[in-house]
């Protein structure tokens, strides 16, 4: 391959108004999204070379801008033009694909005012990723109820996207440390919420039921819920206790 021809076959991404090979996509040390956690982002899954249900996925990117009051500049369609194109570099039929904004680094050297960042949008496209690995969902993963607490909804609101994971990695952490596969969390009431990058579920008698707080509106939780009538099953968004858990 000549040095002209960049290799798009570990992915593509778009940073700074750029498409690069994945491995090249950077963000500054100074950016907050890395120094404060300040970044919301959003993944859809391409499979068999279609987006699924991209326009619910930009729909909550757009509720996660709002509620960070991140403004990266880059319109509804525009976003759509640079998913589209990330996805068409990488070749890949089966893909992860990331739409991200961070806060950016401040215009004034060492300024604490958020209005002084100009807004970053991102976007990639990698090789397709499951949270449970193919093998693990075979044989069923055993999940851990933490002893960590999720992070108060009241300082996190948990239906905007974010990567702030301190729980979730403690969760990690504690699971393998007692054999399990991974973790779901309590919150401090004692309330079922979601785990490390997904949802979850209980199933009892006909009933398909799926926590009613401290979670993310997923949109794999829609699909389940929405599917539940067409196979005889009651779909339920309510509260979980630990007790609820089989
Ligand atoms: C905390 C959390 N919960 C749930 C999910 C599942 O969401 P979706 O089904 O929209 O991928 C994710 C996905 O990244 C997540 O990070």
């Amino acid at each position: 391959m000549s040095q002209s021809s960049p290799d798009y076959s570990k992915g593509a991404a778009y940073v700074n108004g750029t498409y690069v090979p994945i491995s090249e996509a950077k963000i500054p040390v100074g950016d907050w999204g890395f120094t404060h956690s300040d970044v919301t982002y959003d993944v859809v899954h391409v499979t068999d070379g279609g987006f699924f249900r991209l326009e619910d996925h930009l729909d909550r990117f757009h509720r996660s801008l709002e509620g960070y009051r991140l403004d990266p500049g880059v319109t509804r369609d525009e976003m759509r033009i640079i998913l589209g194109k990330v996805v068409a570099l990488s070749g890949l039929k089966d893909a992860f694909v990331a739409m991200l904004s961070t806060r950016g680094i401040p215009r004034v050297y060492g300024s604490r005012d958020p209005a002084d960042c100009d807004n970053t949008f991102i976007a990639y496209a990698v090789p397709w990723v499951d949270v449970i690995k193919p093998d693990v969902q075979e044989r069923g993963a055993h999940l851990l109820v933490a002893q960590v607490p999720r992070i108060s909804q009241n300082s996190l609101d948990p239906t905007l996207k974010n990567y702030m994971w301190r729980d979730f990695t403690r969760g990690m952490f504690e699971a393998k440390d007692k054999g399990f596969d991974t973790a779901i969390l309590l919150d401090s009431d004692g309330y079922l919420t979601e785990g490390a990058g997904f949802n979850v579920f209980i199933v009892k008698d006909n009933k398909v039921i799926t926590p009613d707080r401290g979670a993310l509106r997923g949109i794999t939780r829609l699909s389940v819920l929405d599917l539940c009538p067409e196979l005889g099953l009651e779909p339920i968004v309510g509260p979980i206790t630990f007790e609820d858990t089989p």
